[in-house]
């Protein structure tokens, strides 16, 4: 095997890039299995240039400087240099995060070397002097263990130890996890934001255990868990389980949390909410957990959740950042992290708002070959373009960060679309022309002009070329697994075996012995006695006696609708690689066929400067050329119809949000959100009126000629006769009742105004669409013609007097 694949490379090397494929250079048509091998062996060079020249020049310290070529450490001097301790433990970090990327590779000796050097070289009791944080501790180091001892144990998996391997993974992990287990032990059951690994809580100045994140108090339930299930020992799940209850149980009543907290009292730090930084792995963790143990309780959090984002969170193009309260956009920008959502939502089954958020992030790399930090699309009121690049990237740095990897990942296993192979490719190219460093990948301090970052965080060995790998190497075992597999926050496979549940099941309730850690604690005395106290009120929740039985699932793709399992995707390898198979291919996927692909350059044409460094950066543009260029596509028939792209509206468009008050106020409980039909295709939608008060419209203002946002002109005569066209009314402006309707002499004082809904709850009305309002007792004329709200005799619904053209009021 080995000497083949050497073989291979040889091949492709003499080759040069331009490796053949079926008579073609690569690149000109479409990707046939030997290219995608050849792209998978070019990623796993570029893992092995990154851990061989860390373990040869950093190893046992945490990183290395991918430029200057030594070892990066903890700040040993300062301990209180959080920003640079945080993360680095002084505990081989790179190592252990590396440990299932070479289980991914399926090279078994140097997987079976690694976790020897854990067992010889770390510190066994994780007795080590660093406060880190629990949350960073706990995805990178912790959850590395746990999942390279499931590979070391999964006969079914090639770097499985058999009889040599001990257990010593899963030791070290249960080591570790009681070292973070006390930032548990807080009145709220929330964890406080760090520790110190060898003198717990009474290592950290209080200072630093003010605020934490919404993402890092809830997110380590996915590891305690698995450790619970691994060990027999239920605290780890208990405490991870009750802090990601109670974190939930801080969102607002429209079901956004907030994005930090304090872990003392649970009072909130901010009012906004949005899919990245310190609130991502929420959502993440809500629907991998649901998944992972089958659990339904994890799933309900993530459809309240997800329907809240949906609903609430205003562009078509992204998540924007939002007031918890009422919904409305607070912070103009959206961050890198918040590339990942688009993989989640494949997860959750949501795949064509998935392809359509993803291409927001596809454009942010093609503009900076990054993604930056923070970037903004809201123009603040500058005008001079240099500021203008600077104002729209306030974070500008990129640290090699996987999120949009991972996303196109999820999107090429659940679509088989080549067109996220060719996204692939393209951060490939970028990884060795602008990021590779002499001894592994730097990222950039600034996006802009290109300023690097001497810096390889133990991310990118172990998430950013995995899931690049992953993309390429269409037949790793772990796309024929069947079993419940998700991948951690780091990019770590965890799965549940039958065995293992078996196993658990079997002792269960035997050992809750969170309670024991009290009396062991090593906590001073005083400290102590205020554990118990706090652990006391904690008590019923946190050591419940009675477990809920977790059968494994076969499949990890759920209907976002209805929360049934869905049929994994076939795993069938993509090699279209003929001219007319690719184009058939091309022309059936929904990116070809999506009207407003081009809508993003348009939209955030001023947001979007390209650095001066990269004006001859072309590859992956979306426009005409770009199709011609990877499909081959020529036929000019095609090549018009599909490269057709929507004029930017000239409507204006408006969201509105009926307030409470407007329902009846005897009955404020009377609401049902989640069974408003929306949008399933068809083009007729049924709302109560009683729950009227409760949604969020979209509305776009019809003028004569102007351009919808369906790209359609509005037809003068519309203002005529727009309401008979779907068969509910005939002369609408002949009769009284219309606001602002002269029924006497309509030429002269045809109304000029109307609204079109467009989205209901966050999601779109196809064009055309009608809405029926069906009427209800405590929702009749009586109640809504207030001059706000109200509706004509043609039954249209009035908003402040101007008649929405489609929102019907259905009498019957
Ligand atoms: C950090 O780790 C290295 C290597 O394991 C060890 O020699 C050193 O003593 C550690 N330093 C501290 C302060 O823990
Ligand atoms: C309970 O957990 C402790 C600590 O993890 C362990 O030593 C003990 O063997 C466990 N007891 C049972 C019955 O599993
Ligand atoms: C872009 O390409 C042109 C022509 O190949 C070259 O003259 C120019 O220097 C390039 N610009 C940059 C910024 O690389
Ligand atoms: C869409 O919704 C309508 C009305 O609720 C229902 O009759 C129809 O079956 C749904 N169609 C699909 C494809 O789910
Ligand atoms: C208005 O009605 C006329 C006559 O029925 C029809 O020809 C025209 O297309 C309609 N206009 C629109 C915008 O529907």
């Amino acid at each position: 095997m080995v000497s083949l694949r050497l073989l291979l490379l040889t091949l492709a090397a003499l080759l040069g890039t331009s490796g053949v494929c079926a008579g073609h250079r690569f690149q000109q048509f479409s990707f046939c299995e030997e290219e995608l091998r050849y792209y998978r062996d070019e990623t796993e060079q570029l893992f092995r240039h990154a851990y061989n020249h860390y373990m040869e020049l950093a190893y046992p310290f945490d990183e290395v400087y991918p430029i200057q070529c030594r070892a990066r450490t903890r700040n040993f001097e300062d301990p209180l240099d959080h920003p640079t301790n945080d993360v680095l433990g002084n505990f081989s970090a790179s190592l252990v995060d590396s440990l299932t990327t070479l289980a991914v590779l399926g090279d078994v000796s140097a997987f079976r070397s690694a976790v020897e050097l854990v067992e010889q070289d770390l510190q066994p009791e994780f007795s080590i002097d660093s406060t880190v944080q629990v949350f960073e501790t706990t995805i990178r180091i912790l959850g590395g263990l746990i999942s390279a001892h499931l590979y070391a144990t999964d006969p079914t998996k090639k770097v499985y130890l058999g009889s040599d391997y001990n257990g010593i993974l899963l030791q070290r992990a249960q080591k570790l996890a009681d070292r973070l287990l006390p930032a548990y032990l807080t009145q709220t059951g929330i964890p406080l934001p760090r520790i110190n690994l060898a003198h717990g809580l009474r290592g950290v100045p209080a200072e630093f255990q003010q605020e934490n994140n919404a993402a890092a108090m809830a997110c380590p339930m996915l590891e305690f868990t698995m450790l619970s299930y691994l060990t027999h020992d239920d605290k780890y799940k208990n405490a991870a389980r009750y802090a990601f209850d109670a974190v939930w149980s801080l969102r607002s009543k429209i079901d956004l949390l907030p994005m930090s907290f304090s872990p003392h009292d649970g009072t909130p730090y901010n009012k906004f909410t949005g899919t990245g930084a310190s609130i991502d792995s929420f959502y993440e963790y809500a629907l991998k957990g649901a998944i992972l143990f089958n659990d339904e309780e994890l799933w309900n959090t993530w459809e309240a959740s997800y329907y809240a984002l949906r609903k609430h969170s205003r562009s078509d193009w992204f998540y924007a950042n939002i007031d918890v309260n009422g919904g409305q956009l607070v912070l103009p920008w959206i961050d890198s992290l918040s590339a990942f959502f688009p993989g989640l939502q494949v997860l959750a089954g949501d795949l064509e708002d998935a392809r359509i958020k993803h291409l927001m992030f596809l454009k942010l790399w093609n503009t900076y070959g990054a993604l930056p930090e923070r970037w903004e699309f809201q123009l603040p009121d500058s005008t001079d373009a240099t500021s203008r690049e600077i104002s729209s990237v306030p974070l500008p740095w990129y640290p090699l960060r996987p999120e949009f990897v991972e996303s196109t990942y999820f999107l090429y296993r659940a679509t088989q679309d080549v067109f996220y192979l060719k996204v692939a490719w393209t951060i490939l190219e970028d990884l060795k022309k602008s990021y590779k460093a002499p001894c592994g990948f730097a990222g950039l301090q600034n996006v802009v002009s290109g300023e690097r970052q001497d810096r390889m965080e133990t991310f990118v060995l172990s998430e950013t070329l995995k899931y690049l790998y992953l993309i390429f190497d269409t037949h790793n075992e772990l796309h024929s697994d069947s079993s419940n597999i998700i991948f951690s926050t780091e990019a770590h496979p965890l799965w549940l075996r039958a065995s293992d549940i078996a196993a658990y099941e079997a002792r269960q309730g035997l050992n809750d012995s969170h309670c024991d850690m009290i009396a062991s604690s090593k906590e001073p005395s005083k400290k102590k006695s205020l554990i118990a106290r706090i652990f006391s009120i904690l008590m019923p929740s946190v050591c419940p006696k009675t477990q809920q039985r977790l059968p494994i699932l076969h499949s990890g793709y759920f209907s976002a609708k209805s929360g049934e399992r869905l049929e994994r995707p076939s795993s069938a390898p993509i090699c279209a690689n003929t001219r007319s198979s690719s184009v058939d291919f091309l022309r059936s996927n929904m990116l070809s066929e999506f009207p407003r692909l081009f809508e993003i350059e348009h939209r955030y044409n001023e947001m979007l400067l390209k650095p001066n460094r990269l004006l001859n950066r072309t590859q992956m543009e979306l426009n005409p050329k770009f199709y011609e260029m990877w499909s081959g596509w020529d036929r000019a028939e095609i090549y018009g119809r599909m490269c057709t792209c929507l004029a930017t509206a000239t409507t204006e468009s408006y969201e509105m949000v009926f307030s409470k008050s407007l329902s009846d106020p005897k009955q404020p409980e009377a609401r049902s959100i989640r069974q408003v039909p929306l949008s399933n295709g068809t083009s007729m939608h049924t709302i109560e009126l009683a729950t009227l008060a409760e949604v969020r419209l979209r509305v776009e203002m019809l003028s004569p000629g102007a351009l919808d946002i369906y790209g359609q002109w509005i037809d003068p005569s519309l203002f005529k006769n727009a309401s008979r066209d779907n068969g509910l009314f005939e002369n609408i402006f002949d009769e009284p009742g219309a606001d602002s309707v002269d029924d006497q002499d309509s030429d002269a004082t045809i109304v000029n105004k109307f609204y079109r809904a467009t989205a209901v709850d966050g999601m779109m009305l196809p064009h055309n669409g009608v809405v029926r309002l069906r009427k209800s007792p405590t929702f009749g004329p009586d109640i809504i013609s207030d001059g706000l709200l109200g509706y004509n005799n043609k039954r249209m619904l009035l908003l402040g007097g101007v008649p929405v053209i489609n929102l019907v009021v259905d009498e019957t």
